[in-house]
């Protein structure tokens, strides 16, 4: 595994990275949100190599990342007015939408259901990338099936070693949570995952909009990643509480992380402060669970964010990073 440092869409990096990938390998490349681990995305061969990498489950599907509209709509049977307007406010940037899948889109990308996940990144790295290659691009997060995403080269080296043939470093992430999955393929539109696009902004284009919030097991074709009860999670275990709340006594090797005002904590207990921002949160949450997992942390206590919209995103994977049981 070799990892290049990327600091513009011309570096020649981009097109051995393109090579790479037109031979049907993997390469790890940044985008706004987390760092993704790419293949050929109309190359069944080299997507399978994304599930073994990985470790992740045949049903779960992977998201294609295109450079426009215009070549997402080959990818589906029907682009819908809504996808259009929806392509016109958000791309590129961190929305996904699902859509019902044309003949193009391989079955392994869909896991074998009937619709794909499509997404224009708004890295200038990733969007370089997928029209070097002049395809689109197949890519789950560049992390091991069920654990932390990654938001810096750093962290997909450690998590994936030598199953990825080249990390493009192009520095740490901005969004630093997942895409906002949108489901454009039944009735109604449905947000599969919450993520860095509130339900407000795309309520702006579609009405009220429906955030789902169920969860299947893994045997089940998945109709989004968040859908494990756990998923993004640290090694440490983590625990929610109420803001305010500190701990008694250390047990261990603990952590309070706090949210806007650290409370007293008995000695022995490291407090770490974060500011009552959604955005700040979104952007240092991953990074920080890799800091306190690689710090060799047992237990991580965090405040729970507010209940509001804006916390949304945040709420959710902190709610699966904390539930314990493995599905
Ligand atoms: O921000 C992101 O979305 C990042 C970057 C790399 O683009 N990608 C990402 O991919 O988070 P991944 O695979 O870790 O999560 C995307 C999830 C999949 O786990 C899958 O469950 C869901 O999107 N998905 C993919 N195709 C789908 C489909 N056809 N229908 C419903 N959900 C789908
Ligand atoms: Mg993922």
């Amino acid at each position: 595994m070799r990892i290049l440092p990327v600091s513009s869409p011309e570096d020649p990096a981009i097109a051995e990275a393109a090579a790479i990938l037109a031979a049907g390998h993997l390469v790890a490349f940044p985008t706004e949100t987390v760092y993704g681990l790419g293949a050929d995305g109309l190359n069944p061969e080299a997507v399978a190599r994304i599930y073994a990498a990985k470790g992740r489950p045949a049903t779960n599907p992977v998201i294609l990342h295109v450079a426009d509209a215009a070549s997402a709509q080959p990818l589906v049977s029907h682009w819908t007015p809504q996808a259009q307007a929806l392509a016109e406010r958000f791309w590129p940037g961190p929305l996904t939408l699902v859509l019902p899948a044309s003949a193009l889109v391989p079955a392994i990308v869909r896991a074998g259901g009937p619709s794909v996940a499509l997404r224009c990144p708004s890295h200038p790295v990733a969007l370089a990338l997928i029209r070097a290659l002049g395809r689109p691009l197949a890519a789950p997060s560049a992390n091991r099936s069920q654990h932390l995403s990654p938001t810096t080269a750093e962290h997909v080296a450690s998590s994936l070693g030598e199953a990825v043939d080249l990390i493009l470093d192009g520095g740490p992430t901005t969004a630093g949570l997942e895409s906002t999955i949108l489901d454009l393929s039944g009735q109604s539109p449905r947000i599969l995952r919450p993520g860095p696009i509130p339900p407000a902004e795309l309520g702006e284009i579609l009405g009220p909009v429906e955030v789902w919030a169920g969860s299947v097991g893994t045997d089940e074709t998945q109709a989004a990643p968040g859908m494990l009860a756990r998923h993004y999670a640290p090694k440490a275990r983590l625990e929610l509480v109420a803001p305010g709340t500190g701990v008694r006594k250390a047990h261990g090797r603990m952590v309070y992380v706090a949210l806007g005002a650290l409370p007293r904590l008995p000695d022995g207990v490291f407090g770490l402060l974060l500011p009552l921002e959604a955005e700040v949160v979104a952007m240092r949450l991953y990074a920080l669970l890799h800091e306190l997992d690689d710090a060799g942390y047992e237990v991580i206590f965090m405040e729970q964010p507010p209940e509001t919209e804006a916390w949304l995103a945040v709420r959710d994977r902190l709610r699966r990073a904390s539930t314990q049981e493995h599905p």
